[in-house]
């Protein structure tokens, strides 16, 4: 007793005191704590639960979490939210022998108070700036509910529409791909951690998670090494150079072994050749769910195979709690493991403050402050209209005028509140009275004098058709209508991977019985992938992708139906023409047979029912005004390895009425090399502001660094030969010109 005393009057003075004493570092004062902690109380900071509001994942009761916490057996948890919530379980920690403060962690995914447009859509505007931004905003939110830890960025590339979490990612380009991924790390962590403003970044799902076999989630992954490293590693090294404070493991097995008991993504990349020194947390029970994949027959086994691969806390799953102590006291696991990960979460809760104040993030006059934040509005009003994107408008039927007399907004979502949300958005007691639905949108744009017709027409995923007459009625006494489809908030996200990708339900009956009508349509499509809308896009005048985007939703749409803003947004999904041809991307390596058009048949690589190109490609989007390219050249036709470089300019000029933002595309293509190479791979963009009838010269700086790959080796390098530039608003309507690589 009086020893225990001892201890903890020790421990408290050696982890709160500083104030005179000269400061260790923060390595000296984790070593401190270390020595203090028994083997139990290590294994506790390497166990993680949720809360009891709410759950992400399969339950798992064990009993009273708050005497773990007393009893220093737990060291994070997830599903936490607020300052009230996260003090009581903290004090709970308090009281605990060493006081090690407990860490909370949420899916912050795209937003919290405030809700942004799903992170797909965010994509869309290609705008690491506002997409920064919108994290900031996020990781002040959070932070100030006593969140230290966001579960995002979300960095999984993906190809294939028929999975559900396309919708937290960018999409399927790895370059775009990893300058967003920085970008949300910069955003949550801020001017650094230890800052009570700043969050933790959590980079996921490591990896390779967004190529489940069929779309399927949770599937298996098997793949090349050439395509791992090519496609789906880069914008995680991104996220980790910068300075992501932790990753986390994927669901899926790669090539056979589970990402979480997996050396070779993180001992050997992650740990060795990156570098990293960040946590790793498990995904939710997937320590566990490796006795599922097959590849250990027991938890014990699992947690000897998720620590010694390498993985820090075990989210969930218990195998850490329950077997860790017996096979350290055995000998089974590697002398250290336990330490090195035991230390990497020391480090972070030390970098953010919690040893020196566990309540900081704790505090209630900020938290208020955070509710209802107008500038915080703002910011996703600006970053959802950005978002949308235009995908056609024959006749400029876009933008409709404020004193169109009478509008018909019809379908299931121009009154629906939480659709506009999408599936990773937090639930608040006030959100209905802060969402601003599109119907309250379009009402406040347009003029008072206008009439706004109103009919549901059906609802989103049912058969019933009864409301078609109606709707119909309506639109008839319209002069012009706009039709918002889509799918439900949880029909894309986590477990939603869908067979079909079209529109769910009786929808396009809908839209064919309004098209019906004569009346110009404006086709509004929600959703959280990319759908299939064969028949919309070809007989619908105007189509209008506004994804789901958050709180501000019907603003940031009436901004763009009525011309405040000249739509802008380019998709980072290629958009199929059915779900047969998925996965379906832009940077694929040549066949042998490629098809010379669209519609050869003869013993070309294609499908005998389908053209082969994509429905949409990857970077397409219009505006009110189109951009004309010119003048595609370079400084020179040749370049060296080393410091050589030229540039690639084009001329882009706004030949349109109205002013606007283009995304100026750079793509490269090296004909031959030791492997195959994509046909396509974007190398730059950059946005411009034009004027109408203004016109920018683009200049971009080309170097050899450009045209390097991974070889058959995984050695990064160029190869000299031939190479195509093309610039261009999309992947597809580009400017052309060649290069020569040489020694
Ligand atoms: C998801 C993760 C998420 C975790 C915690 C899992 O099911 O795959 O993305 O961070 O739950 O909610």
């Amino acid at each position: 007793m009086i020893r225990y005393f001892l201890i903890a009057t020790y421990c408290a003075t050696a982890l709160f005191a500083g104030a005179q004493a000269p400061r260790k570092t923060i390595a000296q004062r984790v070593d401190s704590v270390m020595k203090l902690m028994t083997l139990e109380e290590k294994i506790g900071q390497l166990n993680q639960y949720s809360g009891d509001w709410s759950h992400t994942g399969p339950i798992t009761a064990d009993g009273d979490k708050q005497t773990q916490i007393r009893n220093g057996q737990l060291g994070s948890m997830l599903n936490v939210v607020g300052v009230e919530h996260t003090r009581m379980l903290q004090e709970q920690a308090m009281k605990s022998r060493l006081k090690i403060p407990l860490l909370f962690g949420q899916d912050v995914i795209h937003g919290f108070r405030t809700t942004f447009p799903i992170p797909l859509a965010q994509a869309c505007s290609w705008d690491t700036d506002e997409i920064e931004r919108a994290e900031r905003i996020a990781g002040t939110e959070s932070s100030a509910y006593g969140i230290h830890w966001a579960f995002s960025p979300m960095v999984d590339i993906a190809r294939d529409a028929r999975w559900g979490r396309v919708m937290e990612g960018s999409g399927e380009d790895p370059y775009l791909g990893s300058k967003i991924a920085a970008a949300r790390v910069r955003g949550f962590q801020g001017k650094g951690l230890g800052n009570t403003d700043a969050v933790m970044a959590c980079v996921k799902h490591y990896a390779a998670y967004g190529a489940a076999v069929g779309g399927r989630d949770y599937n298996d992954v098997d793949m090349s090494d050439l395509s791992l490293w090519q496609y789906y590693l880069p914008p995680f090294k991104a996220a980790a150079d910068a300075g992501a404070a932790s990753f986390m493991t994927s669901f899926n097995a790669l090539n056979g072994i589970p990402a979480t008991g997996n050396r070779y993504l993180l001992r050997d990349i992650l740990r060795k050749l990156w570098k990293y020194t960040g946590i790793v947390v498990s995904d939710w029970g997937a320590i566990g769910e490796m006795i599922n994949h097959g590849f250990v027959a027991d938890g014990k086994e699992a947690a000897k195979a998720a620590l010694d691969a390498g993985c820090d806390i075990d989210m969930e799953s218990r195998s850490y709690k329950n077997h860790l102590t017996e096979l350290a006291r055995n000998k089974k696991i590697k002398a250290g493991l336990i330490d090195e990960a035991v230390a990497r979460v020391l480090t972070k809760k030390f970098e953010l403050g919690l040893f020196d104040d566990p309540f900081r993030f704790c505090n209630q006059a900020r938290e208020k402050s955070q509710e209802n934040v107008q500038a915080h509005k703002d910011a996703a009003r600006s970053l959802s209209r950005k978002s949308i994107v235009l995908l056609k408008n024959e006749n400029n039927l876009l933008p409709l005028s404020k004193k169109t007399k009478t509008v018909a907004f019809i379908g299931p979502f121009a009154k629906s509140v939480r659709d506009n949300l999408g599936f990773w958005s937090m639930e608040w007691p006030d959100d209905t009275a802060t969402i601003v639905t599109q119907w309250q949108g379009i009402r406040q744009a347009l003029s008072p004098e206008s009439q706004l017709l109103y009919a549901e027409g059906c609802h989103i995923n049912d058969q019933d058709s009864s409301g078609f007459a109606q709707a119909v009625s309506t639109a008839e006494q319209a002069d012009v209508v706009i039709l918002s489809v889509g799918e439900a908030r949880d029909m894309s996200g986590e477990a939603k991977s869908r067979s079909n990708i079209q529109l769910p339900g009786v929808q396009e009956q809908l839209i064919k019985a309004i098209h019906a009508t004569g009346k110009p349509v404006v086709l509004l499509i929600n959703a959280g992938r990319p759908l299939v809308f064969t028949w919309a896009s070809d007989n619908i005048t105007a189509i209008v992708y506004t994804w789901w985007l958050g709180s501000e939703a019907g603003h940031a749409i009436a901004d763009v139906l009525f011309g405040d803003y000249n739509p802008s947004g380019k998709i980072t999904m290629s958009f199929p023409r059915s779900g047969g041809q998925v996965p379906i991307y832009y940077n694929y390596r040549n066949t042998g047979r490629p098809a010379p058009n669209d519609s050869t048949l003869f013993y070309v690589s294609g499908y005998i029912d389908l053209l082969h190109s994509p429905r949409y490609p990857f970077g397409y989007g219009i505006g009110y005004s189109p951009f004309q390219y010119s003048g595609f050249t370079l400084s020179k036709s040749s370049l060296r390895k080393g410091k050589d470089s030229f540039s690639a300019s084009v001329t882009v000029t706004n030949t349109g009425r109205y002013d606007g933002e283009e995304t100026v595309q750079l793509y490269l293509r090296d004909h031959t090399a030791s492997v195959a190479r994509p046909v396509k791979e974007l190398i730059q963009y950059r946005k411009v502001w034009l004027k109408s009838g203004e016109s920018k010269t683009i200049v971009f700086m080309v170097d050899e660094k450009q045209c390097r790959f991974y070889n058959q080796q995984l050695a990064y390098i160029s190869e000299p030969g031939k190479f195509t530039l093309f610039v261009g608003g999309n992947s597809r309507d580009v400017m052309e010109t060649t290069f020569e690589l040489v020694q």
